[in-house]
């Protein structure tokens, strides 16, 4: 009986190893690998260019840049405004390694089968500096609009 008890006890303990490991470790690492990351400033016309050179926009619209997708394609919509900056950790994240983090309303249209992004691999595809480049010019179309209105309350 006392046995039973022990090895209970044994597999609680793993329990919440397990359980420390899948909440709390992600949340400590995620923050370690976020830290120290700075990119040098960019040029934003070079960043367009390379947009271009990509071809960013068979999937992307974004103002100025016009969308040259398939009838069938997606037209996801880069920049405009926006209530929170993004930041360029973000942009490069959306780049590189765009299955990281998909957005739920993309959810349906933007996923293969096996849940990754539709979003075509450049890895091999620009240079480090391209990169910079490319998320300066991204970064510069998102417009930073207030939550709050123009409208106060009037006693
Ligand atoms: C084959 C289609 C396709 C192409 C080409 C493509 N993307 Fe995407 N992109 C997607 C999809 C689908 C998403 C939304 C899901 C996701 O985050 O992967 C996305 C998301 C993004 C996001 C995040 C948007 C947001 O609101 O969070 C950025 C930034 C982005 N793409 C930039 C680029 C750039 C830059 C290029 C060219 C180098 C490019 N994409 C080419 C399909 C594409």
């Amino acid at each position: 009986m006392s046995g039973k008890i022990k090895k209970f006890g044994k597999l609680s303990n793993y329990l919440l190893v397990f359980i420390l490991l899948c909440g709390v470790l992600p949340i400590v690492s995620c923050n370690e690998q976020a830290r120290g990351f700075a990119l040098p400033e960019g040029d934003i016309e070079k960043g367009k260019v390379t947009y271009k050179r990509l071809a960013c926009n068979e999937c992307h619209s974004i103002s100025g840049i016009d969308w040259k997708g398939e009838s069938d394609s997606l037209n996801i919509a880069l920049g405009g405004k926006v209530t929170i900056q993004k930041s360029y950790g973000e942009l490069v994240s959306s780049v590189i390694n765009p299955s990281h983090k998909i957005a739920r309303r993309y959810k349906k249209q933007a996923v293969t089968e096996e849940e990754l992004s539709k979003m075509k691999n450049y890895n091999e595809a620009m240079t480090v500096q391209e990169l910079v480049d490319l998320v300066t010019f991204l970064q510069s179309e998102y417009d930073i609009k207030s939550p709050l209105t123009d409208y106060y309350p009037y006693y």
